[in-house]
């Protein structure tokens, strides 16, 4: 297998390496004054032994990173000055929408954002503009993190959490919610994912398999709540949810979801 020998608990994301492998056949746009060449090569070596020998998310892949795209890109258009790409894995969004007067901030596990910012120095890539925040989320103080590496609560951003929260503990899941809010400006977007599952779901085998082979690899699948929960979350937090796309990914049982949310903050 692709991945025999190059992943461990305690290595780089291997959830976080297929994402970057599927993205590697997409067709993106870029900022003017990015580098989507530096995003294309990262996600080329990623990719390398890469065939699909994992699950097929290729459905699923496509359809988030036509989302999130294009937030940065609307985000970009209207002059956002911070994005926060929270649990980034190997996103280069901050490369190929890289935009003079744009902080990008990247949060990340630091065995997953060790191993890419390894691997963008060998590229080489310029990594002017991305401020890189190694944090293990589970053990609280995102507020601290952001604050420490420039954030600036006073001015808009475009929060990302893509493919994220279902590994994060449930108070993880509030506290990145609440800190989010508390830290958006008028004006600011949170863009994120959830998985959720109803209490009458029915979990196959398959998924059981899944589910335990991310947890030998310390990718444990943690949260996922109902729609409804997971949207009360948010409400609860201090977000209005303005979209919700359900995605058909070719993969989800009756009773379990893949949502694109876009939320502002409740005024
Ligand atoms: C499925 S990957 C998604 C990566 C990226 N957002 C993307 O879509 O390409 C999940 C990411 O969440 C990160 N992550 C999981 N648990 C974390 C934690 N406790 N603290 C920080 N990052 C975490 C992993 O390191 C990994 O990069």
């Amino acid at each position: 297998m692709w991945w025999d020998g190059a992943v461990r608990p305690d290595g780089p994301s291997l959830t976080a390496r297929v994402v970057a492998a599927n993205r590697a056949t997409l067709e993106r746009p870029a900022a003017p004054t990015g580098d989507p060449a530096a995003d294309e090569r990262l996600c080329a070596a990623l990719a390398e032994g890469y065939e699909g020998d994992y699950k097929d998310v290729s459905r699923w892949v496509a359809a988030r990173t036509r989302f999130f795209d294009a937030e940065v890109r609307d985000a970009l258009a209207w002059g956002v000055p911070q994005v926060v790409i929270l649990g980034a894995g190997y996103d280069g969004r901050a490369l190929r929408f890289r935009t003079p007067g744009v902080r990008f901030f990247e949060v990340d596990h630091p065995n997953t954002q060790g191993d890419k910012r390894a691997r963008l120095e060998a590229l080489p890539a310029d990594v002017e503009g991305i401020a890189f925040v190694a944090h293990d989320l589970s053990a609280g103080g995102l507020d601290g993190a952001l604050a420490d590496a420039g954030h600036t609560a006073d001015r808009p951003t475009l929060f990302l959490a893509e493919g994220l929260l279902r590994y994060l503990p449930e108070p993880t899941v509030h506290e990145l919610f609440a800190v989010a809010a508390e830290r958006s400006a008028p004006g600011s977007v949170f863009a994120l994912t959830l998985s959720t599952r109803e209490a009458d779901a029915v979990v196959t085998d398959s998924q059981r398999a899944e589910e335990s082979f991310l947890a030998d690899l310390g990718e444990d699948v943690l949260t996922v709540p109902s729609r409804a929960t997971g949207l009360r979350w948010l409400d609860a937090a201090g977000w209005t949810v303005t979209d919700v796309e359900d995605v058909d990914t070719g993969q989800t049982v009756p009773g379990e979801s893949r949502l694109l949310v876009r939320a502002t903050p409740t005024p």
